[in-house]
């Protein structure tokens, strides 16, 4: 059995102004990201984090596998004042955020599957998930963030696309020393979105992105399509290239797979 999270190990290694600066810590829970939602009194920064969640919610109505101690849930609570339209690319700031975290501990390059996942050698190890609740008074907004840290076992179903930083590193990681990087990380790149927009993070973005410069199937409610894709633009929509010219994806409701597996 893994160990616990020890919250006070987690505070000595942040290195931000307010991400995580009150952290609540649940050895079970539905959600983090209910738990979240159903604080919002809480300061901007909060930070819910638990061992375990029953209910582990993903995009797309997914569920989230959430095994005990072996994987990192957690959700900030923000409050940005920033125009509703502009809060999904919070979600893209998140995953960037992730990416170049797992990246200073990880020996396996790690990359951003458009518009959020985190991938090592074209598997899944990190999801997000961004809620916005509307308050008569401030937006609220919910990062959930999952990752599959000393996970041995996936279901047969997942296998194929999911996978864990001890599978493909071979050893075991700090969970306090990730989610410390993962929220130091994100603040820094939080505040340059606040102030300068995505657009400020666009390259960056760009150069971790594993879903360009390849074919990729393009699924949404209505229809099912390829294309190739070309690039991110400044909004951090996905560009792709059609008989009749180039388009710009939004993430909302579109799933974007390789041709050939996952990425
Ligand atoms: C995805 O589908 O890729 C998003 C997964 C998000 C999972 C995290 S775990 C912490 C937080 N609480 C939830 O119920 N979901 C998010």
């Amino acid at each position: 059995m893994e160990e616990k999270l020890s919250v006070s190990k987690i505070k000595s290694k942040l290195n931000t102004e307010f991400f995580g600066r009150k952290i609540h810590h649940f050895s079970v829970t539905d959600s983090t990201n209910s738990l979240a939602k159903e604080n919002p009194q809480e300061p901007d920064g909060t930070v819910f984090i638990a061992e375990k969640q029953l209910k582990g919610r993903g995009r797309l109505s997914r569920e989230w596998l959430s095994e005990q101690s072996e994987g990192i849930y957690m959700s900030v609570l923000l409050k940005p004042s920033i125009p509703p339209e502009q809060i999904p690319k919070i979600t893209l700031v998140a995953g960037l955020s992730a990416t170049v975290a797992l990246n200073k501990i990880s020996s396996e390059n790690v990359l951003i599957k458009w518009p959020n996942d985190c991938v090592i050698n074209g598997k899944k190890i990190c999801g997000i998930l961004t809620e916005l609740s509307c308050l008569p008074s401030e937006n609220t907004v919910t990062v959930g963030i999952g990752i599959n840290v000393n996970n041995t076992l996936f279901p047969k179903d997942l296998k194929s696309k999911a996978t864990s930083l001890l599978l493909e590193t071979g050893r075991t990681y700090s969970r306090e020393d990730i989610v410390s990087l993962i929220l130091s990380e994100f603040e820094k790149r939080y505040i340059i979105f606040l102030n300068q927009g995505f657009s400020a993070l666009a390259a960056e973005y760009s150069r971790l992105c594993v879903t360009l410069d390849r074919e990729v199937e393009i699924i949404s409610p209505s229809e099912r399509y390829t294309a190739y894709a070309s690039g991110i633009d400044s909004e951090g929509r996905l560009l792709i290239n059609l008989s009749d010219g180039v388009k710009a994806i939004d993430s909302g409701e579109v799933s974007v797979r390789g041709i050939l597996g996952y990425v």
